[in-house]
């Protein structure tokens, strides 16, 4: 079975998120599956110096104003097809966003593009490739099931899979005109959204299966409360919704042969990551390594909780804890941060910016990654922190619910426990959470065992991977080998 993955991001070409992770990694876990999956992405910078042994596929004089190229090849270790439009793509920094911090106001061409080039896809544009399946990520890819729905074509079905549901790709009403879409598809059933438009509604709208990245999450955004706007939508069409766990890669993120660790070790070897501690403690410029070593790896923003996490940084000082923070986004958080390090010399470091490997020693020196998310779509540096013995705090919501046993009185005695939960999303509960951290760090034997309890925990794709493969299955009658 073939299926065309759209997304604006796949690792490790380019990564602003979690998507990345996802989409970059989901071909290999299908191919497990009997399905051959390719990845249709633009050509941002980070791609094109990717790409080798490329195939120009089609050309396009007037791509929503662009002139581009389609181009088939591989990258990165995926099959990728590339809309080579410098006119669009080939920007500086963030894929959305000018050095400034403003959208690119051109972002609805530069998206449109992306659905429009998939939904021809589907329609057969390249001889000898007829994808069965066309699986779109988040609002960038959210019109190619527009495309395929109002182009008639019955040759491929559509999955679109909703990362986080608060980023809409929201445009005004009068660029309809120019998406190449009939006037029929100005509805609600289409890509019409309160007199608007939304890529991502239109992708709910008009694929055949909806997706999003955890069981709880899928339930959650049913509700007015998390499911800004689109709850009406998701509950007319419940039958076809439903929450899929992500996973990760577990050879890129394999504690036993990480290369940006100081040391490497396993769930037998956990003295060994005392090392990877002294290294977080140098980087982040903290003195001593004797009690627990908080971190956080994330988007600094509201949906991240690290609003309340600023309410809680001089309790952890107070228990003895240190804390390792790298991150960016909003100003204000990060200089929240910056100024939480200066008030705490020693024992507060924070790294602005973005840093993969730093990242993974992070997870691999850390005690205790934190994640007080106030909505959590799935999360996957709590899985990250489960594979590498970093013990994750989360809050219970979404992905985070789905994957972190708490360790509370029953799931202590019972064995099962792989890190701390807590609700509400508010800073007191997160406060308490940290303490009973605190506590129970210093019971190194019941540590230890959390720890490793953790790092047996199925983070794979494999399960998650065949779920995937079911839906496509089940939408096209065919096998994954491609039978009837
Ligand atoms: P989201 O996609 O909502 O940001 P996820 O937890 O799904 O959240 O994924 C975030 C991904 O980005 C993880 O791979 C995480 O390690 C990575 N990440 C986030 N911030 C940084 C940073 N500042 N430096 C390096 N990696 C980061
Ligand atoms: C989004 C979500 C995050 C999820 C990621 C990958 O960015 O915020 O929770 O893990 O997508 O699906």
């Amino acid at each position: 079975m073939e299926v065309l993955s759209v997304a604006s991001e796949a690792y490790p070409l380019i990564k602003t998120g979690g998507l990345a992770d996802v989409a970059g990694a989901l071909p290999s876990a299908l191919g497990q599956c009997g399905v051959t999956m390719r990845t249709l992405v633009p050509g941002y910078p980070s791609v094109m110096s990717k790409l080798s042994g490329g195939r120009v596929v089609q050309e396009f004089d007037d791509l929503f104003g662009a002139s581009a190229k389609l181009i088939a090849g591989r990258a990165g270790g995926l099959d990728v097809i590339v809309i080579d439009a410098p006119q669009f793509y080939d920007r500086p920094g963030s894929p959305y966003v000018s050095p400034d911090g403003w959208d690119w106001p051109d972002n609805w061409k530069r998206f449109a593009a992306l659905g429009w080039v998939a939904g021809e896809l589907g329609h057969g544009m390249i001889e000898g490739y007829q994808p069965h399946v066309i699986h779109a990520h988040d609002w960038q890819a959210g019109l190619a099931p527009a495309y395929i729905k109002y182009g008639a074509t019955d040759r491929v079905r559509t999955v679109m899979t909703v990362h986080n549901i608060a980023f809409k790709g929201f445009f005004r009403a009068d660029i309809f005109e120019q998406l190449r879409l009939p006037p029929q598809a100005f509805e609600v059933g289409g890509v019409e959204f309160y007199g608007d438009i939304s890529y991502l509604k239109a992708g709910m709208e008009c694929a055949d299966f909806v997706t999003t990245v955890s069981p709880t999450y899928a339930d959650e955004i049913r509700t007015p409360a998390f499911g800004m706007g689109l709850e009406g939508l998701l509950n007319n069409r419940a039958a076809t919704v439903t929450g899929i766990l992500n996973g990760i890669d577990t050879e890129a993120w394999n504690p036993a042969t990480d290369k940006a660790l100081v040391q490497t070790y396993s769930s037998s070897t956990l003295h060994l990551r005392q090392a990877n501690k002294r290294a977080v403690a140098e980087r982040f410029g903290l003195d001593g390594v004797d009690g627990p070593l908080f971190c956080v790896v994330s988007r600094l923003t509201d949906q991240k909780g690290m609003d309340l996490l600023l309410q809680v940084v001089d309790g952890i000082v107070d228990l003895g804890g240190r804390l390792a923070v790298l991150g960016s986004g909003d100003a204000y958080l990060e200089d929240g941060f910056r100024h939480m390090a200066a008030r705490h010399p020693g024992k507060v470091g924070v790294t602005i910016g973005y840093d993969e490997a730093l990242s993974h020693l992070m997870q691999g020196g850390s005690d205790a990654i934190l994640i007080p998310s106030r909505f959590e779509p799935c999360g996957l540096t709590q899985l990250y922190g489960l594979r590498y013995g970093c013990v994750p705090v989360v809050s219970r919501i979404g992905g985070l619910a789905d994957t972190v046993i708490d360790a509370n009185p029953a799931a202590l005695s019972a064995e099962v426990a792989t890190g701390f939960m807590y609700a509400p999303d508010s800073a007191h509960a997160l406060y308490e959470a940290v303490r009973k951290v605190v506590r129970l760090y210093k019971d190194t034997k019941t540590w230890k065992k959390i720890q490793r309890r953790g790092m047996k925990s199925d983070v794979s794709w494999e399960t998650s991977a065949a779920l995937y493969a079911g839906i496509y299955a089940q939408l096209t009658g065919l096998t994954t080998d491609g039978q009837h």
